[in-house]
């Protein structure tokens, strides 16, 4: 551990495998620059960007379009995940020689309407996909059954935030999980499990893993830092996808986390303007209100929180945050390492830094709102560096737009 003469402490860059960079085509709402300037500012080296764009990454020539926007314009390095749908399984082979870091596949509808693929189309796109050496990663909720409630409630006239939240029930969850499971255990594919919200679903992906499954599972700090509550104290602004659970799930999320069925954090950094998230009417009719929010520049201060309250320790976390989200995505040990040198990507934190979020549009994004606006944090990152190069420093982005650069995939 290197610590210096003011208790900063030197760790491998942060590694963001979640995150909604909006560009191409959805730049109203964030773009490359917008989105790893946020990165930098939030001590985040490494960010991989979702498929849910306009249009979405489901060919070779959508990925390289998205790819020479981030060569362009990006203040960090960057990844990209390619979406499976009913149309394009044929198109995997080439979708992983164009370069893509993992597929992705949207279960349930979520922003975007990204259509889910049957489960015979599913079987069959993990066998591809197997062959490709690259790992499945899921938007783990049954369409299903979010869309039944949802018409149940809509027409029931139920409108509150909260309404959304159990519309969308834990069970939606937790019977994706399972069903992914036993795919993979039928195909051999190695899967992911996205943005996991709840005890039931960590739990279900612990026992994949105790029977075999190449499965690996993310969750996110909102997931861990809010109840289901936030809802009815911040209303829209907190609505997410999957939604925000109560205490129990949530405290079953913590110990699956603890006993490793989780294996990293990312943000779900998911920018939507002030008027899609309704905020200036935050309990109004949630149907009208869109899911998601920004996370790049509070997911450091709120895990260095929990490392400051001794939740988990700061190696712990940087396994989670850095090492683990390298390894699974196959960019370990150019990224996720210390060992790579003077290319090497490093963050500083300030473990003791005790700072208020006072104000959202301090943030980089283009779109800043988040329900950690109000919340108060123990550490912050200080320094950013990005393959040697110094990219944020003090309270400001000293690199150069476009100096990031597409990260190179390794799976063997
Ligand atoms: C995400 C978005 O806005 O793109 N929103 C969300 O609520 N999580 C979509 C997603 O991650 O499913
Ligand atoms: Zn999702
Ligand atoms: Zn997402």
């Amino acid at each position: 551990r290197v610590v210096d003469a003011d208790g900063n402490v030197l760790v491998p860059g942060i590694i963001d495998g979640h995150i909604h960079n909006r560009e191409p085509g959805l730049e109203y709402k964030e773009d490359w620059e917008s989105a790893t300037r946020a990165a930098a500012a939030g001590g985040v080296t490494t960010v991989v960007g979702m498929p849910n764009t306009d249009p979405v990454i489901d060919r070779p020539d959508h990925l390289e379009l998205k790819f020479e926007r981030g060569e362009a314009s990006a203040h960090v390095d960057f990844q990209s995940y390619a979406v499976v749908t009913s149309e394009n399984i044929d198109q995997i082979p080439a979708i992983d020689e164009a370069g893509a870091l993992g597929f992705k596949i949207f279960l349930g509808s979520t922003v975007g309407d990204v259509p889910p693929p049957n489960d015979g189309e599913i079987l069959e796109a993990m066998e591809r996909i197997g062959e490709t050496g690259k790992r499945l990663g899921f938007h783990e909720e049954n369409g299903e059954i979010i869309d039944h409630y949802t018409e149940q409630f809509q027409a029931e006239g139920r409108t509150k935030p909260i309404d959304h939240s159990h519309s969308r029930p834990v069970i939606a969850e937790q019977e994706a999980v399972e069903r992914m499971l036993t795919f993979a255990e039928e195909t051999g594919a190695k899967i992911h499990m996205f943005h996991v919200s709840s005890g039931s679903a960590a739990e279900a992906v612990a026992r994949g893993k105790a029977r075999g499954v190449d499965v690996t599972a993310e969750t996110c700090p909102h997931y861990l830092w809010f109840t289901e509550e936030v809802m009815r104290e911040k209303g829209n602004v907190a609505r997410v996808q999957p939604p925000i659970r109560d205490a129990d799930e949530q405290a079953r999320l913590w110990n699956a986390l603890e006993e490793g069925a989780i294996d990293t954090i990312a943000t779900d950094h998911a920018p939507h303007t002030p008027d899609e998230k309704k905020v200036d009417d935050p309990f109004g009719n949630t149907w009208d209100a869109i899911s998601g929010f920004v996370g790049l520049e509070t997911e450091v201060p709120a895990m260095l929180s929990f490392v400051d309250e001794g939740r988990f320790t700061l190696e712990e976390w940087v396994r989670r945050h850095s090492t683990r989200p390298a390894q699974v995505w196959g960019m370990y040990p150019q990224k996720g390492s210390l060992q790579v040198g003077t290319d090497a990507d490093f963050t500083i934190i300030d473990p003791d830094a005790e700072w208020t979020l006072t104000d959202r549009d301090t943030l980089h994004s283009k779109n800043c709102v988040t329900p950690f606006e109000g919340e108060s944090f123990t550490g912050k990152a200080v320094t950013t560096v990005v393959r040697g190069e110094v990219v944020y420093e003090d309270g400001d982005v000293v690199g150069k737009s476009g100096y990031g650069t597409r990260v190179d995939v390794d799976t063997e």
